[in-house]
């Protein structure tokens, strides 16, 4: 709609998502000079962040002296079957315990050892103890941390702004970000944030299963702006289904029953009341990696040992009620309220959610930069920390780790950046394509096709993926993104309109991760092919997805491990691959 009114606001840095990864970026880029606006599209402190119930993690060596970070790194690899960036899984390691020790001084309030330690909890697939925590809520404790530091320094944060597109000037290797567009959605206005660099934290897309612990915005609307925008996303297929999800009522599907019960002592049993770990993982059991709990959870499902829900039984009333009630607080009165279940006295019923993005933009380990000149990217939008299987505890630890690189190099990039002049053909083109569903006589609910993408993810390219499904998936969703979508009102508080946005980015993304997860041909973490069931070494490769007018998929080696991780790894006979 050319003539449009947008009001544009300059900035310096512009933060997008205001979870924990944006904070802690817009801290460090506020702190590094830079003048710094952050747009959060719900209410702030409300997050995904906040749904990493269990821990942070950092080598801090409390509970066990043998810990370091060269410890926590090879963990970090291992487990994520050697698919996360070696450089950049190092560097999570490395700074972990400052970054840790800095949410210490700013007011987080970490479980503590009866002599003063912080405590440590095991987590799963960790070769020691070292999941700090805030009884079972310390993503809460997080943000609550990082929003009260970006309020002391009077950064400028912004609730409820939906981002529509980045902007971008230039072409070939001198295209750069130089900010986005928005809307308000208190007030219906059209915003155009003309930045210097641009920050993208806006999390990750694990929405787009039907069964998921993610909360309502995360379509992937990061990943998929940045892909319109020209950047490189990468490893799509690699989506982690956390091992434990509430299973009813319905409107509670999926929630997160948090690694804590595991790690406190929690067990797991099929409806024969079989410990049935000892199938899959008789050594490291209930604390095997997310991805091998999963799939043992979904192969008893599958083999008729589950409950009637189609779940199997969490269990951790053998221990202290009070003990569950201090270190299992949330989970107590979760399940008390939605279930009427007191878990101090009785099982839980769980299923695996679709709980985390291990994919997304790919970035550079020491500035968190994007492949498009100007974009940074941090926390659950960017890759190549957690590679095929993620290790619970260490998303907190990305986005504070990450988050402060990508600030601070955001801020470095924005001292140097020239001003950029917004193109207005461009925005006029995005107003119109935002606007273009109103009032349509013939396009379908954007709701109907959130539900109808989020079913056939679910049951193309969940926990088993094959050839046929995939591509069955695809057609689908090919067939479904040619429908024109129709919806009513105006841009202030619209749901229906938000989700034909949602559903729009929805489509991009799983395009990436059906192709992607098609070009795979073989398993690897979270990504297990029924048809390609044994990983290959030819395939420790990173996917790449990129726009050339049509989705192009390439794939991209991985840099050799560092020397003092692959000499602890070779001294124990680890393999590297
Ligand atoms: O189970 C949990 O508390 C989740 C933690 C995480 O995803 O890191």
């Amino acid at each position: 709609m050319p003539g449009q009114n947008v009001r544009t606001v300059p900035v310096e840095v512009l933060v997008i998502g205001s979870g924990g990864a944006g904070l802690r970026a817009a801290i460090a880029a506020h702190d590094a000079g830079a003048q710094v606006t952050v747009l959060g599209r719900t209410l702030q402190g409300k997050a995904h962040t906040v749904m990493a119930e269990g821990g942070i993690n950092a080598a801090l060596g409390d509970l066990d002296p043998e810990d370091s970070w060269i410890v926590h790194a090879a963990d970090t690899l291992k487990e994520g079957e050697f698919l996360s960036h070696p450089e950049i899984a190092e560097r999570l390691a490395r700074d972990a315990p400052e970054r840790l020790f800095e949410l210490e001084r700013w007011g987080a309030v970490f479980d503590r050892t009866p002599d003063g330690r912080i405590m440590q909890r095991p987590f799963g697939a960790h070769t020691y103890r070292r999941t700090c925590h805030v009884g079972d809520r310390t993503g809460l404790e997080l943000v609550q941390t990082l929003l009260a530091q970006v309020r002391k320094r009077g950064i400028d944060i912004q609730e409820e702004i939906v981002i529509t597109s980045l902007l971008t000037s230039g072409s070939g290797s001198g295209k750069r970000a130089i900010g986005a567009t928005a809307v308000d959605l208190k007030t219906g206005e059209f915003y155009c944030y003309l930045a210097r660099a641009v920050v993208l934290a806006s999390g990750g897309y694990a929405r787009v299963y039907k069964i998921t612990s993610s909360p309502g915005e995360n379509f992937g609307h990061g990943p998929a702006m940045a892909y319109r925008a020209g950047a490189e996303l990468m490893d799509m297929e690699m989506v982690q289904f956390h091992p434990t999800g509430m299973t009813w009522p319905e409107t509670a599907m999926g929630i997160l029953v948090t690694e804590a019960v595991r790690g406190e002592g929690g067990v797991l049993k099929n409806s024969k009341g079989e410990r049935f770990m000892t199938r899959y993982d008789a050594k490291r059991m209930e604390l095997s990696a997310r991805d091998i709990v999963a799939r043992a959870i979904y192969t008893e499902v599958k083999e008729g040992r589950g409950t009637p829900r189609g779940a199997v039984y969490l269990d951790i009333s053998h221990k202290p009620a009070p003990f569950i009630r201090k270190k299992l607080a949330k989970m107590v009165k979760m399940m008390q309220d939605f279930q009427g279940v007191d878990i101090t006295k009785e099982p839980m019923e769980i299923a695996p959610t679709a709980h985390y993005a291990m994919g997304g933009i790919r970035v550079e380990p020491d500035t968190a930069m994007t492949s498009l000149s100007g974009l940074f990217a941090t926390g659950e939008v960017a890759s190549g920390v957690h590679g095929a299987n993620r290790l619970g505890g260490n998303s907190l630890t990305d986005l504070v780790v990450f988050g402060n690189i990508a600030g601070k190099a955001a801020a470095e990039y924005a001292k140097a950046a020239p001003a950029a002049a917004p193109d207005r053909a461009e925005i006029d083109a995005e107003y119109s394509r935002i606007t273009t569903s109103f009032g349509r006589k013939d396009g379908i609910s954007p709701a109907v096709v959130q539900e109808e993408v989020r079913e056939l993810m679910w049951q193309h390219a969940a926990i088993e993926r094959s050839a046929a499904g995939l591509e069955e998936g695809l057609a689908k969703l090919q067939a479904l993104a040619k429908r024109a979508m129709a919806v009513s009102g105006d841009l202030r508080f619209n749901p229906g309109w938000l989700d034909y946005l949602d559903a729009g980015n929805a489509l991009v993304v799983c395009e990436a991760i059906l192709r992607s997860a098609l070009m795979r041909q073989e398993s690897r973490g979270a990504h297990m092919r029924t048809d390609f069931p044994e990983m290959r070494k030819d395939w420790k490769r990173n996917i790449i997805c990129v726009n050339r007018g049509r989705m192009l998929l390439k794939t991209r080696p991985l840099p050799e491990i560092g020397p003092e991780v692959r000499q602890w790894m070779q001294s124990r006979n680890m393999s590297l691959q």
